[in-house]
């Protein structure tokens, strides 16, 4: 297994427009334009996120500026397209506008776009999230867009095109980026499977596509965690259980919001899911999951998890699944699953407040209060595994997920790296941790949770990503069958 560990959606960015899956009609079009010379001077690439616009920029910069060119594709030979590559040319300049630092940037950019280009026949300004910049920032913007230099090319990336102002949207030329097909995701990530010398069924291609719903950065990403789950290997069974995690995170979440009448934020959670990408059908399965799991629970059958969600009335539970089973049902017909997803969780939040529960219902934290020994000697000797191991009892899932997070202790700090994404999650349960920990060990911690795969934006601190991988001795037998079908 390589050593210098790079997320594969970093590595695997194309470089060219050949290289890009899906968006033919964006190619087409700017392709006609290099060859003809006639492209635009400001461009809004719109579309969900993970779908080409960052990657399609870069290329874009390069095939204008290419020493060879402008042509319809960069020759990703001479000087200046490296230098555009290794993100080291003074003229493409990248702004992130929902940064504090973009902001500067993009007051300055009145100022500086005047200038002409060092290095390159245009000054390429890709700004990402453009619809974050602020009226003044936008201001600006527009100033130069009503009389552009000649050397300059604006690419406004966004992934809600609907808060750019008008008189912005209506100077430039908008594409739009498409969700990308399963099968044009799968085909891409068995190529880079290949590539990385990984290799398994058709089958399992196809679901962690579907599970990125569109977007190849997350199908990526969820490739490289299927991969370092399985050690290497890509297995059916190991991507079922990892793509039954990420909805269920967000399940579990909202359902504990509902059943503490928090409504607002349970709306707030499926909100943020949608823009994520996730699809409101299988998040509707991830409930569906969830209170499956806590009634498993709550009957004492084994193979239950609670999930945090402190339902142990069976009759709720049942009410329960059967409203969003209906949901569920209905969902697949209609063209509106968001709305018949919301409406669901209301109903749910109603039901659990609605008394149906037995009045001591509140559910002890899963495994880690009880056992609580304060006399236990120092240093019980445990390691993370066993933390692990221990939680995997009295909740599969959360159990599951530590066993894949890479521990290391020191000065009483517990430095835990987590799968990118499941961050959230661990935070949530930081208490019942850093309690269990103690419990396992005999040791006290504060625990510091990091991104496992979160690789540098900015070369310089590469060495900061260091392979986590190899370090995780053993893998929790997961597949207690908390997982239905879909
Ligand atoms: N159409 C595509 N073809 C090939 N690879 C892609 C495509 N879209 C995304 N990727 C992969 O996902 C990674 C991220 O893509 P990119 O940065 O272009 O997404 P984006 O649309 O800018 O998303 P965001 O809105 O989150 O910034 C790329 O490095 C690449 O590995
Ligand atoms: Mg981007
Ligand atoms: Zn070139």
């Amino acid at each position: 297994m390589v050593r210098e560990y790079v997320a594969l959606y970093r590595k695997w960015r194309p470089q060219t427009f050949a290289e890009v899956v899906g968006q033919e009609h964006i190619l087409r079009t700017l392709q006609n334009a290099l060859r003809r010379g006639t492209t635009s001077h400001a461009y809004i690439f719109a579309g969900p996120r993970g779908t080409g616009k960052t990657t399609v920029a870069r290329i874009l910069a390069k095939a204008v500026n290419c020493e060879r060119g402008p042509r319809e594709e960069p020759c990703n030979e001479c000087t200046t397209c490296s230098r555009i590559a290794a993100g080291a040319s003074l003229d493409v300049i990248e702004i992130d506008a929902a940064s504090n630092r973009g902001i500067d940037e993009s007051r300055e950019l009145r100022e500086n776009v005047k200038y002409s280009p060092t290095d390159c026949r245009k000054k390429v300004y890709i700004i990402d999230e453009v619809h974050m910049l602020t009226t003044e920032a936008f201001n600006a913007l527009l100033k130069t867009l009503e009389d552009p230099p000649e050397h300059v090319l604006f690419i406004l990336a966004t992934t809600e095109p609907h808060r750019i102002p008008a008189t912005i949207s209506s100077r430039c030329q908008c594409f739009y980026f498409h969700r990308l097909p399963v099968k044009a995701i799968a085909g891409r990530l068995k190529d880079i499977a290949a590539d990385v010398g990984v290799t398994g069924p058709d089958e399992a291609y196809l679901l962690l596509a579907r599970a990125a719903d569109g977007s190849l950065r997350d199908a990526l990403s969820l490739l490289d965690q299927a991969v370092s789950y399985g050690r290497g290997e890509l297995t059916l069974a190991g991507v079922r259980e990892l793509v039954g995690f990420k909805r269920l995170e967000i399940a579990e979440r909202a359902l504990s919001l509902c059943r503490g009448g928090d409504i607002g934020q349970a709306l707030a959670v499926l909100a943020e899911a949608y823009d994520e990408g996730h699809d409101p059908r299988h998040l509707a399965l991830g409930l569906l999951e969830c209170l499956r799991d806590a009634l498993v629970h709550t009957v004492g059958a084994p193979g239950g998890d609670s999930h945090g969600l402190g339902v142990t009335d069976t009759a709720t539970l049942l009410r329960a699944l059967d409203m969003v089973a209906e949901v569920e049902g209905r969902m697949r017909w209609s063209d509106q699953p968001r709305i018949l997803l919301d409406v669901v969780c209301l109903r749910l939040a109603a039901l659990f407040g609605s008394g149906l529960m037995s009045p001591d219902a509140e559910e002890r934290a899963p495994a880690m209060e009880d056992g609580e020994d304060e006399d236990r000697p120092e240093s019980g000797g445990g390691t993370w595994e066993d933390v692990a191991r221990e939680i995997a009892q009295d909740s599969p899932s959360l159990g599951a997920i530590l066993s894949r997070c890479v521990a290391e202790e020191k000065d009483q700090t517990l430095l835990l790296r987590v799968p990118s994404g499941l961050q959230g999650l661990i935070e949530r349960k930081r208490q019942s941790l850093e309690e269990a920990y103690h419990r396992v060990t005999g040791r006290r911690v504060r625990l510091r949770i990091e991104a496992r795969d979160d690789e540098p934006a900015r070369p310089e601190r590469a060495e900061a990503a260091e392979s986590p991988q190899g370090t995780v001795e053993r893998v929790v037998d997961l597949f207690g069958g908390t997982i239905i079908e879909d």
